[in-house]
């Protein structure tokens, strides 16, 4: 049985059926759907559409509905077009024809776009304590860093010594924004479609803002027509998700990096590792390479959604149906990602030696730059020097802090004794002081701030 057999003499065809149908998406908003029906049978009573009887028998049916849902003794015919189909079918079942009066002034286009929001309502907190997970694994990280010094690259090459604990927190920062963009998403999320009908509005008394509450939205939707084809908020929330896959590639593309022999600064726990099927040696960073490469997916979950709903027009079309199952599958891919790079982040163990041989003087260059623009030489003319003494260095396949001090004073007679302090490299971090440099102090006050911040 369908919701629409009326004006058609045949049945559809059975392919066609199936292609039609939803139900093995959507049933993912099976609450969402009691949900909507139930605050939808009060909003009908209050406007006497339904009586006092009805409007019992429809609530009590409904909530036999939903235990059935929780409790998994739900079950699907194949007549079920999609779970709203289905939902009314089942109360049918159980309270007979009252419940077709539920469907009064209610189309499936307000209904599936109310319940699609309801779900993402309670799918943004989850997402959002999954990544909050994550980030408190990087702060811990970042304490346990100390004052561990690594090499810090630009163009993947060495550039200038940083300290552990703020390259921690670099990959705290984007996570940050990307649960204040969820956070942010909520507003637009939270407007209810129900009661703007199949398009036009509804010809019933209903008190959208009071059925609004009810649902939890902050506000009813304010154009009919906009209400039911607007799909904003699942192509936002497709692009936070996609955002969350790009900042957790670029994290995982460097602890790929930098466990590899050739870096050794990381190695993995056991427990986060996978080995190989040939090689008995192997330890494989198989977790973040998967990460790494499901944020491609991710962002095809956005282009996708983008490119359906490019030159729609208005208001509802059935290519809308197609919304759902990359919103959900993107919030399955995060869901199971972000618990596990956390347990694998938190369980990394760093390796200071091998960071720290990793920088050389010539990483101080910058900083032999600066000691001459303390001697009063305009930075354009330093750079040059200690471009010079980084040459003269090289030449000799010395460091710039064995290179003698006549050598150095033959380039600047500005160069005195005091210059070898140059290339300390936890001086050249300490006077990085600044708000956001990498100074001792520096990044102690940006962990506390870290800390406000996943307790807010
Ligand atoms: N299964 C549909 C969807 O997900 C529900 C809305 C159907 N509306 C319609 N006019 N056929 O979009």
């Amino acid at each position: 049985m369908t919701l629409w057999g009326g004006r058609f003499s045949t049945k559809l065809n059975k392919q066609a059926w199936e292609l039609n149908s939803s139900l093995f998406v959507d049933q993912r908003m099976a609450i969402q759907d009691v949900d909507g029906s139930l605050a939808w049978a009060d909003a009908l009573h209050k406007a006497n559409i339904l009586s006092d009887e009805e409007h019992a028998s429809i609530s009590l049916g409904l909530d036999t509905v939903k235990r059935e849902f929780a409790s998994g003794e739900f079950h699907f015919v194949p007549s079920d077009e999609d779970i709203h189909t289905a939902v009314e079918r089942r109360l049918t079942e159980l309270i007979g024809a009252t419940a077709g009066k539920l469907h009064t002034g209610r189309s499936r286009n307000d209904q599936v776009a109310t319940d699609f929001r309801l779900w993402m309502l309670q799918a943004i907190p989850e997402l959002n304590s999954a990544l909050r997970i994550l980030q408190s694994s990087l702060i811990e990280q970042a304490e346990l860093a100390g004052e561990t010094l690594m090499p810090g690259y630009t163009h993947l090459q060495r550039a200038q010594p940083i300290l552990l604990s703020h390259w921690w927190l670099s990959h705290y920062w984007p996570l940050q924004r990307d649960r204040e963009r969820l956070t942010d998403l909520t507003s637009r999320v939270s407007v209810l479609p129900l009661g703007s009908g199949a398009l036009s509005g509804i010809p019933v008394p209903v008190d959208r803002s009071a059925l609004a509450e009810s649902l939890g939205f902050a506000v009813a939707s304010p154009n009919s027509l906009d209400a039911v084809s607007d799909r904003d908020f699942a192509a936002e929330f497709l692009f936070c998700a996609a955002m969350i896959g790009v900042h957790l590639s670029k994290l995982s593309e460097q602890i790929v990096i930098y466990t590899s022999a050739e870096f050794g600064f990381f190695e993995l726990s056991d427990s986060f590792s996978t080995g190989s099927s040939l090689m008995p040696q192997k330890k494989n960073p198989d977790v973040f390479e998967l990460t790494r490469g499901k944020a491609g997916a991710l962002i095809g979950m956005l282009t996708g959604l983008l490119a359906t709903l490019k030159g729609l027009p208005s208001t509802y079309d059935k290519d809308l149906q197609e919304d759902k199952a990359p919103v959900f599958q993107a919030t399955d891919t995060l869901l199971a990602i972000l618990p596990v790079i956390a347990g694998a982040l938190r369980t990394i163990t760093a390796k200071p030696e091998r960071m720290r041989a990793a920088i050389d003087s010539t990483m101080m260059a910058t900083d032999l730059a600066d000691y001459l623009v303390g001697k009063g030489i305009p930075f354009r003319e330093t750079h040059a020097i200690a471009g010079k003494a980084v040459r003269a260095a090289g030449e000799k396949n010395i460091g710039l802090e064995e290179m003698p001090l006549e050598a150095y004073q033959a380039l600047s007679p500005a160069f005195e004794a005091d210059v070898y302090q140059v290339f300390d490299p936890l001086k050249s971090i300490v006077k990085r002081n600044a708000i956001g440099g990498t100074s001792l102090q520096s990044v102690k006050n940006q962990i506390t701030k870290c800390r406000e911040n996943i307790q807010a």
